[in-house]
């Protein structure tokens, strides 16, 4: 059976660096022979994450929708900048609302149980946002995914892509591959235990 992967950036810029390594990793993983979902979270928008609402309203539907696709796919594959070195307080916001999530409706439901995540990111400078990247594995290591090694970062992301999407530098698309190929295989070995 085809690994179903979700593919989603950390940001919500329009013409976003990120957003842009997502597409070719969306492109990536289908090439390699993934069945790919690939959102956006500016589709999915969210209160600050905050336990006096979470008691008065419960967790909001549209971090309940996004438990529901994570928990339905094998893999994740999240493209990040960073912020200040570390996580983007809008990726931050949506791993915190929907590690709230245990149950829907009736049925127990547990979006980061088992799942395979890979990680790429982006910068417009030379460190390619990779500090961001520690942190992210960090809070996504402590809600319970496996995080692959293979990471793909792309620095000088302004002048990375080429008018057709993909990227200039050969390295890069190789590293790309990499990730992709091992997001596909860990899924698989996951999935036949
Ligand atoms: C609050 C803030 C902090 C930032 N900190 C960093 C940083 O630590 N390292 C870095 O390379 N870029 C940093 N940047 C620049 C972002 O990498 C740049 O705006 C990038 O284009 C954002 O990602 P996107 O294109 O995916 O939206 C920062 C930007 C903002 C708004």
């Amino acid at each position: 059976m085809l690994p179903k992967i979700l593919v989603f950036a950390g940001s919500n810029r329009t013409g976003a660096f990120s957003g842009q390594v997502a597409d070719v990793a969306t492109r990536t993983l289908a090439a390699l022979g993934a069945e790919v979902t690939r959102i956006a979270l500016i589709d999915y928008p969210l209160p600050i994450m905050d336990q006096d609402l979470e008691k008065e309203k419960g967790i909001p539907e549209n971090a309940v929708k996004l438990g529901r696709l994570f928990a339905a796919h094998d893999g994740i594959l999240i493209a990040s900048p960073e912020y200040n070195s570390s996580i983007p307080p809008l990726l931050k916001n949506t791993i915190d609302w929907v590690s709230r999530i245990s149950r829907d409706g009736e049925k127990p439901l547990r979006p980061y149980a088992g799942k395979i995540v890979a990680l790429c990111s982006s910068s417009d400078g030379n460190f390619a946002g990779i500090r961001g990247l520690y942190h992210l594995r960090s809070v996504l290591m402590n809600v319970g995914t496996q995080i692959i090694s293979e990471q793909c970062s792309v620095a000088h992301a302004h002048e990375a892509f080429a008018d057709d999407g993909s990227f200039h530098d050969e390295r890069t698309t190789r590293a790309m591959e990499r990730v992709c190929q091992a997001l596909i295989d860990h899924t698989r070995l996951a999935k036949s235990r």
